[in-house]
C-alpha cells in the first residue's frame, strides 16, 4: 500500500498534483485550524504531515504512531516538542532559505512605518484631517545614519543587516549566541553584548526563534534600559517578548514606537491595548506572505515530506535531528 499524507496548510492545486505523483494526500481546504480532535482521528493512518501551525507532541506523535515525517511550511517550528520528536524518533522539517530576503523586506517596512508614521499618517490622510501642511507635531524619526541593534543575527537578520548598512547606511551591531565573523568581515556589523544593544540603539530588531531559553527575553528590565527614542521592532515570534511589559513600556513612553508582526496570541485579541497606540504598527504575521514566497516555502515542505518517504535525507531538516 502506498504512502498517506495529510496537509493542513492551503496549497496550490500544482503542489496537491506534485504530491499526488508519490504519495495519497489528504487535505484540510480551510484556513482556520483543523480542530484538534478531528486532527488526531486523521493522523492515526498517515505517514507524513504537512502543517505549519499544529503542535507537534506526544498526544499527536502517539495518535499518528504510523508517521515518518513532520513537514513545517515555515522556518520557525516553536509548534514542534522537539524532545517529543526525538522520543518517537521521526524527521522533522521546515523551510529555511527561501523566505530570508522577503521576511527583511517587510523587516525594513517595519523600521520605515514606525518611524515615518507611515500607517499613522495613511489614516490620519483617509480620514480627512489633511486640512493644511501638517506641523511637527506629526513629523517622525530618520531611519539612515541610526543605530540598528539586531538581536539574533540568523539568515534573515543578516539580510536586514545588508539593507541597513548597504542602503541606509546605517550603524549596525548585533547580539547573538556565537559570533558571525563572515558578516562582521562582509557587511560590517560590529558583535555588541545584549546590554549594549538594549541600551544604546535607536532601533532594536528581534529575531531570535522562540525557545525555552528565549522565551520573555525582552522583559520590563529591558524595556527600562531601552533610549526613550527607541523602536522596538519584532519579527520572531511574539513570546520571545513579555506583552504585558512591552504595553507598559509604551504607555509609560519608555520607548518611542514598536513595529510588530508577531504577538504572545495570534490572531490578536481585538481588545489588546497595542492596537490603541498610534505609534504601533500591527501588523498579521506576514514576514513570509508574499504570493512566490509562499508557494516556494509550500513546495519545499512537500519535497522535504516526499524526500522522507522516500527513505532520503531531506533537504531542510531541523538541526537538532542532524
Ligand atoms: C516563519 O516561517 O517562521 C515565518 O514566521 C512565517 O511568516
Amino acid at each position: 500500500m502506498g504512502k498517506r499524507v495529510l496537509v493542513t496548510e492551503l496549497i496550490p492545486q500544482s503542489i496537491k498534483e506534485l504530491l499526488e505523483q508519490e504519495v495519497e494526500v489528504e487535505t484540510w481546504d480551510s484556513s482556520e485550524q483543523m480542530p484538534r480532535e478531528l486532527l488526531l482521528q486523521k493522523i492515526k493512518d498517515k505517514h507524513g504531515f504537512i502543517t505549519g501551525k499544529d503542535k507537534i507532541d506526544d498526544e499527536l506523535l502517539e495518535a499518528g504512531n504510523q508517521l515518518e515525517v513532520v513537514s513545517n511550511v515555515s522556518v520557525g517550528y516553536d509548534n514542534y516538542d522537539v524532545d517529543a520528536i526525538k522520543r518517537h524518533q521521526i524527521l522533522a522539517t521546515h523551510t529555511p532559505y527561501v523566505l530570508d530576503e522577503t521576511v527583511a523586506d517587510l523587516i525594513f517596512g517595519l523600521i520605515l512605518s514606525a518611524a515615518r508614521r507611515i500607517t499613522e499618517l495613511d489614516k490620519y490622510v483617509k480620514d480627512g484631517k489633511w486640512q493644511a501642511s501638517i506641523d511637527q507635531s506629526l513629523f517622525g524619526h530618520n531611519v539612515h545614519h541610526k543605530k540598528l541593534g539586531i538581536i539574533g543575527l540568523g539568515r534573515i537578520g543578516e539580510k536586514v543587516a545588508k539593507r541597513a548598512t548597504l542602503g541606509f547606511e546605517m550603524d549596525v551591531s548585533y547580539y547573538n549566541r556565537s559570533r558571525n565573523d563572515q558578516a562582521e568581515k562582509e557587511l560590517g556589523v560590529t558583535y555588541a553584548s545584549f546590554q549594549d544593544i538594549i541600551t544604546n540603539s535607536d532601533f532594536i530588531l528581534l529575531m531570535t526563534p522562540l525557545t525555552k531559553e528565549t522565551y520573555h527575553l525582552i522583559d520590563q528590565a529591558a524595556f527600562e534600559q531601552m533610549k526613550k527614542t527607541c523602536f522596538f521592532i519584532n519579527a520572531s515570534r511574539g513570546a520571545v517578548v513579555d506583552e504585558k511589559a512591552l504595553i507598559q513600556a509604551l504607555l509609560d513612553k519608555k520607548i518611542a514606537g514598536a513595529g510588530l508582526d508577531v504577538f504572545e496570541k495570534e490572531p490578536i485579541d481585538p481588545k489588546n491595548p497595542l492596537l490603541e497606540m498610534d505609534n504601533v504598527v500591527t501588523l498579521p504575521h506576514i514576514g513570509s506572505a508574499t504570493a512566490e514566497t509562499r508557494k516556494a516555502m509550500k513546495e519545499f515542505a512537500a519535497n522535504n515530506c516526499l524526500q522522507a518517504l522516500r527513505g532520503e535525507e531531506p533537504e531542510a531538516v531541523i538541526k537538532e535531528l542532524k
